[in-house]
This record gives C-alpha cells, sequence and structure tokens, in this order.
C-alpha cells in the first residue's frame, strides 16, 4: 500500500494510508438466490481493495466472475451457456480472466477447470477472502482453485460493495450454510454447516444503511429462523457452549429485535423461513414492531405428510396448519408466501392433491414453484429414483401455478379501495409517469409519481389491481419519512 505524507497540521506528520488506485476492470454478474447477489457485494468489496473497479460491460472486463447457482440442473445449464459467451467476448479481449463463483464452483470443484477451458479460478462460497492471492497465480499463468468450507467464516467484518442498486432496499446477510438435509437440496453440500453472524456486525451493517439513505433492509440466511450467535461457531456445536455463552446467546427472535430497535424507521424483512425452525416468539416480534413487515416467506414443498418425511422436512401437514393459524392469530393479515416442488420421486395423484389442498387452506399471497430437479450427491438422488415422468411433473406443476394465480389474484384484490403504505423503489417498467414501490406485505404498487421521489413512504388509495400488483393513487407521504 502507497503512502503519502501530510504535512497541512504545523509541528505534525501524518501518515495517510492511500488506496491503490483502482485501474483494472470487473465485470461479475449473480445467478441464483439473494444470497448470491449480496455474496457479489462482498466479492466487489474484496476486490475493490485489489484494485478493481466494477463495470457493467463484459467487453472492457479485466477479470470477470460469474456467481453460480446449482439448485436446479437448468440453473447449472444457463450459467454453462453463459460461459459460451464468455468465451466469444475472450477471442476479441486474450487478457479477460474468468472466474466461478458460489455452488457449482464448490459443487463441481476442478472438474470444472477440466470441462471448461475459458475457466481460469473457481472460488467457493467460503473462499472469498482468498481471491486476492489465487488473482496473482492467475495472473502468473496458472489455474487456481479454493472450495474449502469454513466453520467460521461470515464476512461480518466485510463492508459490502452496494451493486446494481436502487439506494433503498438491500440484503445484509446474516447466516450461512444449512444444516437442515432437506433430501432434495444441494445447498447443504455446496455451502456447508450453519454459521451465524455476530449481531454486533449486523446492527453496525443496518446503521451504516441507514445513514446512507436506505430505507428497508432483507435479513437473509438458508433458514434464518435458526440464526443463534453465541460468540461464534457453528450452530451444531451449540451444546458445547459454556453456560455463559448459553445463557447470553442471541436467537433468531432477538436479533429481530435488535435490528428493529436499532433503526424504528427501516423497514425489515427476512427469508427464508423452514417452518420446523420457527418459533411464536418470532411471530410475537414481529406484531410488536411496527418496522417489521407482515409478511413470512413460509416455503412448504409438498402439502403431503408421507412426501414431507420423504423430503426430511421435519414437520406434517397438520403442524404447518396451526403454525398458519398462529401467524393469522397473532399477525391478521400476515402475508405469506411458499416454494413448491413438484413430482419429488414416488409422488402419487393423491400426495399432489393434498399440496393443492394444503395451498387451498392457505390461500398464499405468492410463490415460487419447481419441477422436481434431480441433484447428484443429494440424499434423495442416493435413496429414490428420479420415477415421475417429465409430462406429469410439468402437469402438476401448472396445475399448481394455476391454483397459485388464483389465490394471489384474490388476496390482492382484498387491498381494493384500502390505503396502503408504499415505499418507492423505481420508476414502473410499464410508464415512466408512474413509480413503483412496495407494500410491507410485499405487494408492488404501481401509481402516477407527482411531487414524490424515490424512497419516499407514500400512503396510497388502491383504486384497482392486476392479479400480482396494486394499482392506485398517491394521498400524501406516510408519517413514517
Ligand atoms: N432456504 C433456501 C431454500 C433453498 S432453495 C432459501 O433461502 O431460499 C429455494 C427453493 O428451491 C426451495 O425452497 C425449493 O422449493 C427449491 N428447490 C431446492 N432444491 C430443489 C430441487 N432439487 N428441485 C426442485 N426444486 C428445488
Ligand atoms: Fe435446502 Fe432445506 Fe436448507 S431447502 S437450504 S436444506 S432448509
Amino acid at each position: 500500500m502507497e503512502k503519502t505524507i501530510d504535512e497541512t497540521k504545523q509541528g505534525e506528520t501524518l501518515v495517510i494510508p492511500q488506496k491503490k488506485e483502482n485501474t483494472k476492470k470487473l465485470f461479475i454478474e449473480s445467478y441464483g438466490c439473494s444470497m448470491n447477489f449480496s455474496d457479489s457485494e462482498i466479492v466487489a468489496s474484496i476486490l475493490q481493495n485489489e484494485g478493481f473497479n466494477t463495470t457493467q460491460h463484459l467487453e472492457e472486463a479485466d477479470l470477470v466472475l460469474v456467481n453460480t447457482c446449482s439448485i436446479r440442473d437448468k440453473a447449472e445449464q444457463t450459467v454453462r451457456k453463459r460461459l459460451e459467451k464468455y468465451n466469444a467476448v475472450k477471442r476479441i479481449n486474450p487478457k479477460m480472466k474468468v472466474g466461478v463463483l458460489g455452488c457449482m464452483a464448490e459443487r463441481l470443484k476442478s472438474k470444472f477447470l477440466e470441462e471448461e477451458k475459458i475457466v481460469d479460478l473457481v472460488v467457493g462460497p467460503d473462499a472469498y477472502k482468498d481471491l486476492p492471492n489465487l488473482i496473482a497465480e492467475v495472473d502468473e499463468g496458472r489455474d487456481a482453485i479454493n472450495v474449502i468450507l469454513s466453520k467460521e467464516e461470515t464476512y461480518g467484518d466485510i463492508s459490502p460493495v452496494r451493486l446494481n442498486s436502487n439506494g433503498v432496499t438491500a440484503f445484509v446477510s446474516i447466516t450461512r450454510g444449512c444444516d437442515n438435509m432437506c433430501t432434495f437440496c444441494v445447498v447443504p453440500f455446496t455451502r456447508g454447516r450453519e454459521r451465524s453472524r455476530d449481531p454486533q456486525s449486523i446492527i453496525e451493517e443496518i446503521n451504516d444503511l441507514w445513514a446512507k439513505g436506505y430505507k428497508e433492509i432483507t435479513l437473509l440466511g438458508q433458514n434464518v429462523d435458526s440464526y443463534l450467535w453465541y460468540g461464534g461457531g457453528l450452530k451444531k456445536d451449540f451444546e458445547k457452549a459454556s453456560d455463559f455463552e448459553k445463557a447470553t446467546a442471541t436467537d433468531f427472535a432477538k436479533l429481530l429485535e435488535l435490528c428493529a430497535k436499532a433503526q424504528p424507521k427501516m423497514r425489515i424483512r427476512f427469508s427464508t423461513s423452514n417452518p420446523q425452525d420457527m418459533h411464536l416468539e418470532v411471530i410475537e416480534t414481529m406484531a410488536k414492531y411496527d418496522n417489521i413487515c407482515n409478511h413470512i416467506h413460509l416455503p412448504v414443498q409438498s402439502g403431503s405428510n408421507r412426501i414431507l418425511k420423504a423430503m426430511n422436512r421435519l414437520h406434517t401437514r397438520e403442524e404447518y396448519f396451526t403454525l398458519i393459524d398462529n401467524i393469522k392469530k397473532i399477525i391478521p393479515g400476515c402475508a405469506i408466501s411458499q416454494d413448491m416442488i413438484a413430482g419429488f420421486p414416488t409422488e402419487t395423484e393423491q400426495d399432489h392433491q393434498d399440496t393443492l389442498s394444503l395451498m387451498e387452506y392457505v390461500k398464499y399471497n405468492f410463490g415460487y414453484m419447481f419441477t422436481y430437479s434431480e441433484r447428484p450427491g443429494t440424499l434423495a438422488e442416493r435413496k429414490f429414483e428420479d420415477d415421475i415422468p417429465e409430462a406429469t411433473k410439468s402437469r402438476r406443476l401448472s396445475e399448481i401455478i394455476a391454483l397459485q394465480l388464483k389465490h394471489s389474484e384474490y388476496r390482492t384484490r382484498q387491498f381494493l379501495n384500502t390505503t396502503v403504505e408504499v415505499l418507492i423503489e423505481k420508476e414502473s417498467k410499464k410508464s415512466n409517469q408512474q413509480w413503483s414501490g412496495r407494500t410491507q406485505h410485499n405487494i408492488v404498487c404501481v401509481f402516477p409519481k407527482a411531487d414524490y421521489k424515490v424512497g419516499d413512504f407514500v400512503n396510497v388509495n388502491v383504486t384497482d389491481c392486476t392479479k400480482a400488483t396494486l394499482i392506485g393513487e398517491a394521498i400524501g407521504l406516510s408519517n413514517n419519512n
């Protein structure tokens, strides 16, 4: 690091460390879950100190990094296609280096270097701090790889560089890895064991975001309700913690409360909740603080007890209903969304009907729905044959989506002729005369711009709606500003 001498104060000589001038260009793109998008902001921050600024133009990049997803086969195919595109660009810009980050890097390891000649660098989700060393190796003409998973790494000490930001909403990661071992899921293998981030560093990040003008954060983890800080270390080692560490531990309900109190005007969201780990305290904390948004993403995957068991989801359909009933009792009108998998091995028509009837009971506000994709190395791959024909999977998925659309419309229509508070995020895609934002229930709302600006909390009278979007008229700033 260069140093400069500042002699402005008489008699005192101050040595100020100066950042390297950023001359190199980094093109970074992300696929998959929010966690990947958040991780890319950590990577951009690490590389900023190494002389890289980000660019939106692939053609001018010195280094291209792609943060990858392995959750379904299709996600991996998308990345392979992108590598073909990089290959074409490399013919024009031969000095360009290409690195693969994230879950595919972890899953395929050195196979990536063999299979994809374009790739110079393979880095797993816990090894991003090693990037400067790995890039140095690549600069010397060698391929470089680090896919070691960690017991400690949470990147809590790194201040993310916000990428493609609207300046209003941001992700804050709170846990890494997952210990749940749902049989269909590759995440425990690609992201390692579960560990939580120091609450102090989470609060500092939130305070910093507020100071920079951000108005909404989403606390991120594969399984946020399992958050547990007792001074560091893996969740599974909590049993071995001292009595003092156990007594002073912070669980997710406590963390939510700390966040809500630290910035009472900041909107707080979180994702994702596995029903088996969601406790009443979390719902009660949500009810207690106005700034915690009344929306829970509560993936269930299937409505059949037999399939839930085969998926190693540790709750029954009935327990899920009890949780839903409690949510609705403690937080009337709370929005609930789902993830669903159609065509898990051995799924019968009756199992599928159970999924539809579960949906009928909950009437989710929205959802993310998929056909089952067998992932190499998972428990389901080892234990079951992928025996549901693709045509059957697709037909069941269509039925699930059609029902969800009906429920989304039903839920959205409930807001007609009411007043909702909207946080303005950006211009509407459909019209530059309109703002687009979201309600606390996570429903998109569009309305004429008038004199409002991005980042304002606005009260909007809802006059119309589509299946998933509210349309209205702003009647004034809300008193949250
Ligand atoms: N806890 C995670 C969920 C992991 S992946 C989160 O924070 O989002 C997101 C969703 O992908 C899962 O809820 C599940 O519905 C879906 N999914 C995971 N593995 C899958 C597979 N093998 N086939 C199809 N869908 C899958
Ligand atoms: Fe995957 Fe289940 Fe964890 S879906 S991320 S193993 S909670």
